[in-house]
């Protein structure tokens, strides 16, 4: 018999590829707080399905009670009998089932105070519009970096968050709850992430026009490849940046191991070897670099990178050539 592919199978076929969608979306997790890889957002997806289940389970027990009232059988009741139902289920209930949740909440929440040192802390602040993230080095200097955080997997980190100019809440909803980072203050924030993985953290705070623009790459390394990471990460841009100092860069941005220290913008020393540019907004390829310089307002409101409109196609080709050069 002759087999009609089109024809036979496109139930089947819409069915296989509704499993596939579910299981590529199931797979790849990165922004879930429901698909915890950490200690804390651990502690925060077991709250939420114990609440969720005791919500469901009390919602069942009224909208029982509703139905009957409306359509059970209508039998006299004594007057005691409904005293007592109202006392039992209007006030015991209630009472118990609350005290009982918020008893196990509390006992989820983090300790106040921590007295143990973390294995690495991570300065993030917060600017208009972009995340400046330092790993604190063993003497107390710092490496900066930016837009982009690295941790070890079965390690505590410590991230310790302030900001100079704008309120952002910082949060990696894979690994934990959120912090923001507000001026004038520091905020700590301590996350144990569990499992190595590439993860996506946002900003859940409004702040301005950029603020759904305010993603970063999280990736949690193996301690050895942690390691690794941070090697290369120190070492300095050994390139020639003089397309990068002509347009005038250097004014905001640093590039170790080019001209002086600036950090108006976002450091760009190993800018090439992050996934994503202006904060999470568009994939690091050349294409979108180029329309970056080109036309900053119009892919980020609000921020402060200048446009480079101005300059000749070969000057913006050969800016493009060194910043891709920066791995
Ligand atoms: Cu920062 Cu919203």
């Amino acid at each position: 018999m002759a087999h009609h592919p089109m024809h036979q199978d496109l139930p089947a076929r819409l069915v296989a590829a509704a499993i596939a969608a579910t299981a590529a979306a199931g797979c790849a997790p990165q922004q879930s707080a429901l698909h915890p890889a950490g200690e804390e957002a651990e502690r925060v997806a077991t709250l939420f399905w114990y609440m969720a289940g005791a919500g469901a389970v009390v919602w069942l027990l009224v909208m029982g009670a509703a139905i009957y009232a409306v359509i059970g059988r209508k039998r006299p009741q004594s007057e005691r009998f409904a005293d007592r139902f109202i006392v039992a289920g209007g006030v015991i209930f209630p009472t118990v089932a609350l005290a009982a949740l918020l008893v196990f909440g509390l006992s989820l929440l983090p300790a106040l105070s921590e007295t143990e040192p973390p294995d690495l802390r991570v300065h993030v602040t917060a600017r208009q519009y972009f995340w400046q993230v330092e790993y604190e080095r063993a003497d107390g200097t710092r490496l900066t970096s930016a837009n982009e955080v690295h941790v070890p997997a079965g390690a505590t980190t410590e991230f310790v968050l302030t900001s100079p100019d704008v309120i952002h809440s910082f949060w990696i909803p894979a690994l934990g709850g959120k912090m923001d980072a507000i001026p004038g203050r520091t905020n700590v924030l301590r996350l144990s992430p569990t499992k190595p993985g590439t993860f996506r953290g946002v900003c859940a705070e409004f702040c301005g026009p950029s603020h759904a623009l305010m993603a970063f790459g999280v990736q949690v390394h193996e301690p050895a490849d942690f390691a690794r990471w941070i090697a290369r990460e120190e070492q300095p841009a050994a390139l020639d940046a003089a397309p990068f100092e002509r347009a005038g860069c250097a004014g905001c941005h640093t590039v170790r191991g080019v001209g002086e220290l600036a950090s108006v913008g976002p450091d760009l020393t190993h800018f090439a070897a992050r996934r994503t540019l202006a904060a999470g907004t568009l994939a690091n390829t050349r294409q979108n670099l180029r329309r970056w310089l080109l036309d900053p307002a119009g892919v980020k409101p609000g921020a402060n990178m200048p446009s480079y409109a101005m300059l000749p196609p070969d000057e913006i080709e050969a800016l493009l050539d060194f910043l891709e050069a920066l791995h």
